[in-house]
């Protein structure tokens, strides 16, 4: 979703016809938004057909009505994506609307303009994203990533996130793009296994949570890879579901592994990992800068991570040349 001060846009295919979402709707008039619909106003299928005539790309919605937007999504999302009615293109189409909205917010609000200024280097990055997003169109992806967006929406925007700084950050090295797509899906899937926890669970920060609780959000890699033992996956990309919360100084979990056994791919994940859920709020505690994230990363969490590939994140961020 790109925020755009106190709107933020997306796709007029995330407004499904026949639903009531608790949120207005403006369309953009030259420089002004444009009330469209009300709160619980019905989205008719002619409100749907009168944006696609008049090629509307984005509609807008009130940015203190983020929140409703993503119940919103929660519920309804799940009927296009698992509906065997529709064909899978359509379903893909929805999907990639989605997260290319979430990618867009991420290239807009949290990397460096200067990304995109270097534009052989932006393109690839363009063309590898896509790629990966077309790789997990397919009907039984979808309907994983459909669990994952109606479980938690946040959860959801948080992949793609950790998607995009993936994608950004393994660019800065000499790897196949086989493998890049590989570990772009094990970036979207990565936190699958989360599916399968009470909600109540993940709106609490892991370091709040004890006991039986604390085993159960443990769980959640190794019942991420089960949830995906019938989609055909590349080893990259289970290590990445699987591995994603070990630790270069073997405190990690499921299975404290040994640095030597944690590949690059992994490395970078659990890097942007942390960093995403460092400056994003989705539980009670709040957010921090890019900068304190950083730090945090670099001192209180000494030890835990890829000493190159923290680097190459830093330089990533600030929009350093190291292609
Ligand atoms: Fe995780
Ligand atoms: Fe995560």
């Amino acid at each position: 979703m790109k925020s755009d001060g106190q709107f933020f846009a997306v796709s007029p295919l995330m407004i499904f016809p026949e639903t009531r979402g608790d949120f207005k709707i403006f369309l953009k008039s030259g420089d002004r938004e444009v009330l469209y619909t009300q709160e619980m106003e019905l989205f008719t299928e002619q409100h749907r057909k009168r944006l696609a005539d008049n090629g509307v790309e984005d509609i807008y919605i009130l940015a203190n009505q983020r929140s409703a937007f993503e119940r919103y999504m929660e519920r309804h999302i799940s009927f296009i994506l698992d509906n065997p009615d529709l064909p899978v293109e359509e379903r893909a189409q929805v999907f990639m609307d989605a997260s290319n909205n979430a990618a867009r917010e991420v290239f807009e609000d949290h990397l460096p303009k200067s990304l995109r200024l270097r534009k052989h280097h932006f393109e690839r990055i363009q063309s590898l994203i896509s790629q990966s997003l077309l790789f997990v169109s397919t009907e039984q992806a979808l309907s994983k990533l459909s669990g994952l967006m109606s479980h938690d929406f946040k959860l959801y925007t948080h992949s793609i996130h950790c998607f995009i700084y993936l994608i950004c950050l393994l660019s800065t090295y000499k790897l196949e793009d086989s493998t890049l797509l590989a570990a772009g899906m094990g970036a979207i899937l990565h936190d699958l296994g989360k599916t399968a926890l009470p909600r109540e669970l993940l709106t609490t920060h892991p370091t709040q949570l004890k006991g039986m609780d604390m085993e159960a959000y443990r769980s959640h890699p190794v019942r991420g890879a089960a949830i995906c033992s019938m989609v055909p996956l590349e080893h990259e990309t289970l290590n990445c579901i699987l591995m994603h919360h070990e630790r270069m100084d073997s405190t990690g979990f499921p299975a404290r592994a040994h640095s030597d056994s944690i590949p690059l791919v992994v490395r970078a994940l659990s890097v942007v990992n942390a960093y995403d859920n460092l400056t994003t709020s989705r539980t009670m505690i709040r957010s921090m800068t890019p900068f304190q994230a950083l730090n945090h990363m670099r001192d209180e969490m000494k030890g835990a991570f890829d000493k190159d590939v923290y680097k190459r994140l830093v330089m990533t961020l600030a929009g350093a040349n190291i292609t």
